[in-house]
């Protein structure tokens, strides 16, 4: 009885990783390799998000990053975890963080192939209140006979070769891409301590009425975005107005977006002419995870997300990623105001 309702034939995160390399004859499982390391990293973020409260790991650190956000002591702890990770690996050459100034070189991996850039702890803010909050990460390859400097990362979203986030919640959620390929969804086991494929060849839905945005800054989005609001809050004669749903966190608004469909938007407004969230480690590599389930993902002038090219490592940019009919209607609001 119950014999046939257990599940023997498991796929951990480290079983999927390797029968992704043998897909590829070519792959010489560095890219597995750095993987593990990414997973390691995770696993840990996520262990000490969860003792926060008990071991004195609340508040602030008492410095800011380079794009001024006042860092947490989990900031600092989680870049620190994230780039051991990454350096021990001896697969990745450059690293760009969210809490680093500059981007580091690991030169004592002089031939590593692999340039990472990272958002350690994304919805810091909402650490103290046991919000979720997540890792963002977005991998590219160096081409041959790179230097191996930060230049290696100021390119189109386009040539990442994977890259994903986790999310810290209830559960810890590993959502990862690879180019052209499909998103897959995993989940930590704790007992275990794997990642679990829960959620495979994820899709979004086409479309859905939930909207998720800071409309705190409503004050000073352009014309476009208040009348593209206005249209989801006040429909037609007879139509249904959209629930908002905003956690804070790009990571928890992102993955509800991805599982349920619906839009998330962070707009350049007149306040933030470029946007509050970052290029390389917020912005792309959620746009690529968009695209690969079937959404879509622009900036603040309706360009693709993911051929923006960042020209600093902490640049910014505007965006509205979700569902395609729902990312179509802003497009629509925004070519009608030319
Ligand atoms: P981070 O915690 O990595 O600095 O990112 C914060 C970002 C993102 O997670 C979220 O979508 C956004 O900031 C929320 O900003 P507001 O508080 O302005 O709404
Ligand atoms: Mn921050
Ligand atoms: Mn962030
Ligand atoms: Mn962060």
């Amino acid at each position: 009885v119950g014999k046939e309702a257990i599940n023997t034939d498991i796929v951990t995160l480290t079983r999927f990783l390797t029968e992704e390399q043998f897909k590829h004859k070519e792959a010489t499982g560095d890219f597995t390799l750095l993987c593990h390391a990414l997973q390691f990293a995770f696993k840990s973020i996520s262990y000490y998000i969860r003792r926060a409260t008990l071991i004195n790991l609340t508040g602030l650190a008492g410095a800011s990053n380079a794009t001024g956000d006042d860092q947490k002591k989990l900031d600092v702890i989680g870049n620190d975890l994230f780039i051991s990770a990454m350096k021990s690996s001896g697969r990745v050459r450059v690293l760009v963080s969210e809490e680093e100034e500059e981007a580091i070189i690991f030169n004592e991996y002089p031939n590593a192939r692999y340039a990472v850039a990272c958002d350690p702890i994304d919805g810091s803010s909402n650490l103290d209140a046991g919000v979720s909050v997540g890792t963002i990460f977005a991998i590219y390859k160096l081409p041959e006979g790179a230097q191996g400097t930060k230049e290696d990362l100021l390119k189109p979203g386009t040539e990442m070769v994977a890259s994903g986030f986790t999310m810290y919640g209830a559960s810890a959620q590993l959502v990862i891409t690879m180019k052209g390929g499909t998103v897959n969804g995993f989940t930590l086991d704790n007992s275990f301590g794997e990642f679990i494929l829960t959620h495979p060849d994820m899709k979004i839905p086409k479309k859905r009425a939930i909207y998720s945005v800071n409309e705190g800054n409503s004050l000073y989005w352009e014309e476009p975005v208040k009348e593209y609001v206005n249209s989801l809050k006040y429909p037609d004669e007879g139509g249904k107005p959209y629930s908002a749903r905003y956690i804070g966190s790009m990571v928890a608004d992102a993955y509800r977006t991805l599982l349920y469909g619906g839009i998330f938007a962070y707009p350049a407004d007149k306040k933030s002419p470029k946007g509050k969230l970052r290029i390389l480690y917020e912005c792309a590599p959620m746009a690529m995870v968009f695209e690969n389930a079937g959404g879509l993902a622009v900036d603040s002038h309706m360009r693709r997300m993911l051929e923006v090219v960042p020209q600093h490592i902490h640049d910014r940019s505007g965006i509205f990623l979700g569902s395609e009919g729902e990312v179509q209607k802003v497009i629509d609001v925004h070519k009608k105001h030319g």
